[in-house]
């Protein structure tokens, strides 16, 4: 092993640094690979709207107490960590929130209930309580060893002692030096010889996050329809079992947007062939056009291992990796034939046919199984030059655009799954879901998407029992992705919850109760649509993540640093979710006046109050203060639909809110065909203003103003 690579660990000052976003400081340490985030990043950084963000003027940190060193084996860097400091982000993983203490690996995995940070959207990003982000621009799979290593040399910057700064006297100072040693944030960044390392400031936590979903390009906007419910049919239904199921709904008015198609619309599915199986669906257009009439968006299950009876499998071949997964073709998405080839027979099979949305299956991976070790290893290559362990940490993204692409072609929004993610992912219009069922750790997911720029969905699929169904549903209405999973129930689980029970045709007993709740929960989504299209329309132009943990919202007060089993929804929106077996729950209550969103009791916050709810609804709380824009609901949105708004009006001083108003389906948005609607609250009389050069059919109709008196003040 030649010695000449070896390079001590030095401080960085002599790095390349540039500023290349307002607040956004690019760092280059060494010879960075050229395949990295960046490279195939999605959008470009939103730039004005970055201007808008407060922004310090100097670097989070200071150069001269970064090292970095070249080995063998890859690149390192020390970053310093305070004493106090946590560290939120580096990825979906569901075991874990605050991530200081830790290594946290960088790897995909299909199974995010884990203690090696393995998850469905491994990212190389971490939001600091010190009011700082990093993001390493890298596609390998990096460590990041998270306040917990102790180095023998002394860090730059710090004197003979470790300490930055050791003042001599107290027996706390004897301890000082051990203590400021284990916080140093060590990174590994395996085979590169170089890494770019960006530096996102403050000063709070939530300007961090915004300045990196903007840098990012800004989050997505769903379709309206997106916001809707969704329904998965079972993996094995035939066209008729579609529309029979579809059409019931319809008739019972269960609230439904997105239908789902799980494999078995294919010939083959592991791997996929993307044929439509004629079998089960004799005459696909027809099938496509009878489910628009009954007004669904449909949404089509794949995943991109491109099995050997598929059309396209001899052309795809040299554009694909030199393993197969489940005998299929990787594609090298990476590659502009690749996305062509395997674009030209979806064009044919699946957009022309006028499909709304895809679910992007298994391009995750599991790399951590003594069996069943399943997808390409690392060692593989591809065409573009990148490896396995490259391929691994990019496919989900570059899934993401290559299936984007027909729908920016049309002018269209879509809204879709994806089982893999990474960073700069808030412009793509996909949630990560997962298989894994936990229902604490799902929501968990929920709060830390918002750190990341990721969308989580905890989908429902079966339950144990009424109560968890209902617990789950509670849940899921407050997510981007409102989803029910039915892929392998035959009924829906309202009518049994139980998986064997269903597909044995076995009704539960309650079914029309259980139907008429979950109906109403439902509901509850459904009049929430317009406010949370506001939220991703923040998303897009401010980059404020639609949920997050409350640790952004209120970053001074220490109670709710690790709070993960509440989460905010929308500007003003608190869900603290019951799970199976709780009759009540204990709430943290920010600062500030709160609301029970069912029956308007009012809250002093800034405690911790315990909350008892029936099985049917779960607590949800709303912010004092807040114009909460509610809509009558409907079953599902169509071109000409007027939602019927009736504000409620929370507290004697209510911020103003703002709706968006658009064609609800195209990119015209972005070029500026949206109005605003700006409604305020003052003597006690509401006013709308609407600005905006859209002109297409009105999507709000504010029919009424409601102050909600508080019924009890506890
Ligand atoms: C899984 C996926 C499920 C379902 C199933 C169908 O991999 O996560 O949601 O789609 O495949 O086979």
């Amino acid at each position: 092993m030649s010695l000449a690579l070896f390079c001590p660990s030095k401080p960085a000052d002599a790095v390349d640094v540039q500023q290349v976003a307002p607040g956004v400081w690019r760092l280059r340490f060494g010879n960075p690979e050229p395949l990295t985030p960046i490279h195939f990043r999605s959008a470009e950084p939103a730039v004005e709207a970055m201007k808008s963000l407060p922004a310090a003027k100097d670097l989070p940190i200071a150069l001269k107490q970064i090292s970095f060193s070249v080995r063998p084996r890859g690149c390192t860097l020390e970053l310093p960590m305070t004493r106090g400091e946590r560290i939120y982000g580096l990825g979906l993983n569901t075991t874990f929130f605050e991530m200081s203490g830790k290594r946290a690996f960088i790897v995909p995995g299909d199974q995010p209930e884990n203690e090696a940070n393995v998850s469905h959207a491994p990212e190389p990003f971490y939001v600091s309580s010190d009011g700082f982000g990093v993001f390493v621009d890298t596609a390998r799979f990096a460590s990041f060893y998270t306040g917990n290593v102790d180095p023998t040399s002394k860090p730059p910057g710090a004197d003979s002692a470790g300490n930055e700064a050791a003042s001599a006297g107290g027996v706390e100072d004897l301890y000082r030096a051990r203590e400021l040693r284990k916080r140093t944030m060590l990174i590994d960044v395996p085979t590169a010889q170089g890494v770019d390392v960006y530096l996102f400031s403050g000063p709070a936590m939530m300007d961090v996050v915004r300045r990196y979903n903007l840098f990012s390009g800004g989050g997505c906007v769903p379709p309206m329809w997106g916001l809707g419910m969704a329904y998965r049919g079972l993996n094995k239904f035939t066209a008729d079992d579609s529309l029979k199921l579809a059409q019931s709904f319809r008739d019972d008015h269960i609230p439904c947007d997105i239908w789902g198609l799980e494999p078995g619309w294919q010939t083959h599915a592991y791997s996929c062939s993307f044929v439509w199986n004629r079998k089960a669906f004799p005459d696909p257009d027809g099938f496509v056009r009878q489910m628009g009439v009954m007004g669904y968006r449909l949404n089509l299950w794949e995943h991109c291992f491109t099995h050997p009876t598929s059309p396209i499998y001899e052309a795809l071949a040299p554009y694909s990796g030199n393993y197969r997964v489940w005998s299929g073709l990787v594609p090298d998405f990476a590659m502009p034939e690749a996305r062509k080839i395997f674009l030209g027979l979806h064009e044919k099979e699946v957009f022309s046919k006028g499909i709304s949305g895809v679910k992007l299956d298994e391009c995750d991976y599991q790399p951590f199984r003594s069996t069943n070790v399943w997808s390409f290893p690392e060692p593989s290559q591809f065409p573009s030059g990148m490896d396995g362990e490259q391929m691994h940490s990019m496919l989900g993204v570059l899934y993401q655009q290559t299936m984007k692409e027909p729908f920016d072609q049309r002018n269209l929004r879509t809204w879709g799954l994806v089982r893999n993610s990474q960073a700069l992912a808030s412009p793509l219009p996909y949630t990560v879901y997962s298989d894994s069922y936990d229902h604490r750790s799902y929501v968990r997911g929920v709060a830390k998407s918002g750190f990341q720029g990721l969308l989580w969905t905890p989908e429902v699929r079966n339950a144990e029992s009424v109560e968890e169904f209902y617990r789950r549903t509670q849940t899921v209405i407050f997510t981007p992705f409102a989803l029910i999973n039915s892929w392998f129930l035959r009924m829906p689980p309202w009518m049994q919850v139980d998986r064997e029970k269903n597909n044995a045709g076995q009704v539960m007993a309650d079914h029309a109760e259980v139907t008429a709740a979950v109906k109403k929960l439902f509901e509850v989504r459904m009049s929430l649509v317009p406010y949370l299209y506001s939220a991703f329309n923040e998303y897009h132009l401010h980059g404020t993540p639609p949920n997050r943990a409350l640790v952004m919202d209120w970053p001074e007060d220490p109670n709710v640093a690790a709070i993960d089993d509440q989460f905010m929804c929308g500007p003003s929106i608190m869900v603290a979710p019951m799970f199976t077996g709780q009759t009540h729950r204990s709430v943290y209550l920010p600062k500030g006046t709160w609301y029970d969103f069912w029956t308007g009791e009012k809250y002093e916050g800034g405690r911790r109050i315990d909350i008892g709810k029936p099985a049917e609804i779960g607590p949800v709380f709303v912010k004092g203060d807040t114009l909460l824009p509610l809509a009558a609901p409907t079953e599902r949105f169509a071109d000409n639909t007027c939602y019927d708004i009736t504000v409620r009006v929370y507290g004697d001083h209510p911020s103003a809110a703002a709706l968006f108003e658009d064609d609800g389906v195209s990119n015209d948005f972005q070029q500026g065909k949206q109005n605003r609607i700006d409604l305020t609250w003052a003597e006690g009389k509401g006013s709308e203003v609407r600005t905006g050069s859209y002109a297409g059919p009105a999507r709000y109709r504010i029919v009424g103003w409601d102050r909600v008196a508080s019924k009890a003040i506890k």
